[in-house]
């Protein structure tokens, strides 16, 4: 058993008033968190995805509108695509064709890339107006809703326009994670799994013995599953609000997985899937450079998350081309996430060429 409550809220702890809560609560509590937040009834944007809105728009538009509140609704096509600035600019147009002042709240319902999307519009519609994240994807409520980084993506690559800006909320409804495809739990799981390997042992520990309710979305473990991965990701932002130490952590296996998704193209792998094969990669690495890692024990997790086969054609060093490409815009050399054991991650840039190379063949299990 995990030992915390679901009831307390997980805190982001912030300077300057923009400390938050991630609460567990139904949608239905909606306009009482807002009020706790001192949001007063009135105008307000929720923005959300096709597929979202399906389920979900018309109970919060309800439960809004029974105390008060008047919502515009503004429903974006669903995928990685909507990250564009074709969106963005209808967001704007809604929110200041409605009428918003700087006291207007703007919701999001949904996964990562609308809570990204909005966050962004958010932040800079009058100079920043309060934001409410509603995550509603497994990725969305463990890892991008909390932290406060919002973005869109340019021809030249994923995120690269964005800023920090945090929400005053996050509610999650465990429960929502029900109606996620089979597919995009899967790929949640994987930064799950992530968490519990750069920071907590215990975590990984319940995750290996539990992985079979975990895999089937078993009720009796999915709050505790979520509540755990949100208080990592929650206890690092906190550390380090702007990236500039402990939260490089959150990266593990990105690098890798991040070359995998742009010599393959955005299209074949979830997010997740690309994660979970460059985790192995790192858990490579890992194990080479520091004999502590069990990484058979952490590779035999990650076993448990499918991904599609991956295509050959490809060189490793097409890919690992495409990781040093990446990395030319943080003018840096290339970092790596690697664990000293399972729980304990720190970041070095002295790993060799070969040795990335070796990581490849054993995460793409080449022969
Ligand atoms: N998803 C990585 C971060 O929020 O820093």
């Amino acid at each position: 058993m995990l030992l915390h409550d679901t009831e307390v809220p997980i805190r982001v702890e912030l300077p300057e008033d923009r400390s938050y809560s991630i609460v567990f609560r139904p949608h239905a509590a909606l306009p009482v968190l807002m009020r706790e937040q001192g949001l007063r009834p009135g105008r307000c944007l929720l923005v959300t995805d096709k597929n979202v809105a399906a389920h979900y728009i018309e109970g919060i538009d309800v439960a809004l509108k029974e105390d008060g509140w008047e919502p515009m609704v503004l429903v974006l096509p669903a995928g990685e695509q909507t990250k564009s600035t074709e969106h963005l600019h209808a967001i704007y147009d809604a929110a200041l064709s409605w009428g918003i002042d700087r006291k207007t709240p703007i919701l999001t319902i949904g996964g990562g890339v609308i809570g990204d999307l909005t966050g962004y519009a958010a932040s800079t519609l009058l100079r920043g107006v309060p934001l409410v994240h509603v995550p509603t994807s497994l990725i969305a409520q463990v890892d991008s809703a909390i932290g406060g980084k919002t973005g869109i993506n340019r021809e030249q690559g994923k995120n690269l326009v964005g800023t920090f800006y945090q929400p005053v909320l996050v509610c999650i409804e465990p429960k929502s994670l029900y109606t996620l495809p089979r597919r995009e739990w899967h790929s949640g799981l994987a930064e799950v799994v992530k968490h519990a390997l750069i920071a907590d042992v215990a975590f990984f520990d319940w995750i290996e013995d539990e992985i079979d309710r975990i895999v089937a979305r078993d009720p009796g473990v999915v709050t505790d599953l979520v509540y755990r991965a949100a208080s990592i990701k929650a206890k690092v932002v906190s550390e380090d609000e702007k990236e500039q130490g402990i939260r490089a952590i959150l990266n593990f296996g990105h690098t890798f997985a991040h070359a995998l998704e742009r010599c393959l193209g955005y299209g074949l792998f979830t997010h997740g899937e690309a994660v979970t094969l460059g985790m192995r990669a790192a858990l490579y690495l890992s194990r080479r450079y520091n004999r502590k890692v069990d990484h058979v024990r952490a590779v035999s997790l990650l076993e448990r998350l499918p991904h599609p086969p991956v295509p050959s054609g490809f060189s490793n060093s097409a890919l690992s081309d495409a990781m040093k490409t990446d990395k030319k815009r943080d003018a840096e050399s290339l970092r790596f996430v690697l664990l000293k054991e399972i729980g304990k991650a720190y970041t070095t840039d002295t790993v060799s060429d070969a040795d990335v190379n070796a990581a490849w063949s054993f995460a793409l299990k080449r022969p």
